[in-house]
């Protein structure tokens, strides 16, 4: 009788830890998942940037509207939960560090829009600087480049 039940409880404890293995596999798989969709937001942003910079060099305030257009579409990842998965998990600060930087790229970029707007292209160079500040501020602390 103690034997079957030690084989019992044996079995079950294997049977958690099979289990657990497979949790874990999974949820790095998730993680994998939501990482490759972060990095194609960050490409996003990149192009985003590009478009603004060119529309600011040839003076085409469509193009730099553009680019904006695309970063805000970006910036609901950075805001959100979601980007989590590509700070690092032993920086506290990393996710309100990313909350600020993503309100900052909101208030610019809209900004931006109405400094284009106004017709005034150097008010709208400066909200570039600093949006270009804002990107490199947090791969200078969170990827330690
Ligand atoms: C809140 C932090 C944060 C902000 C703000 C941020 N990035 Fe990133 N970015 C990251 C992290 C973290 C990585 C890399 C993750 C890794 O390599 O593990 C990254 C990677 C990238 C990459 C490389 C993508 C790849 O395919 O490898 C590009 C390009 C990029 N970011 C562009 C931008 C641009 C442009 C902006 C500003 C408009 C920006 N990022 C703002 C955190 C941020």
């Amino acid at each position: 009788m103690k034997k079957a039940v030690t084989a019992l409880v044996l079995s079950s404890l294997l049977a958690g830890s099979s289990l657990c293995a497979a949790d874990k596999a999974s949820s790095e798989a998730t993680e994998r998942v939501h990482r490759t969709m972060l990095m194609k937001d960050m490409r996003s942003m990149l192009d985003a940037m590009e478009q603004i910079q060119r529309g600011g060099l040839y003076s085409s305030s469509e193009d730099m509207k553009l680019g904006v257009k695309k970063l805000q579409g970006t910036l609901k990842t950075l805001e959100s939960d979601e980007i989590k998965f590509i700070l690092p998990k032993d920086q506290v600060y990393a996710y309100k560090f990313a909350q600020k930087t993503a309100s900052m790229l909101r208030l610019y970029s809209d900004d931006m829009v109405t400094s284009i707007e106004a017709g005034r292209m150097d008010d709208a160079l400066e909200d570039y600087t600093q949006l270009l500040k804002q990107c490199t501020s947090c791969h200078i602390r969170i990827r330690n480049w």
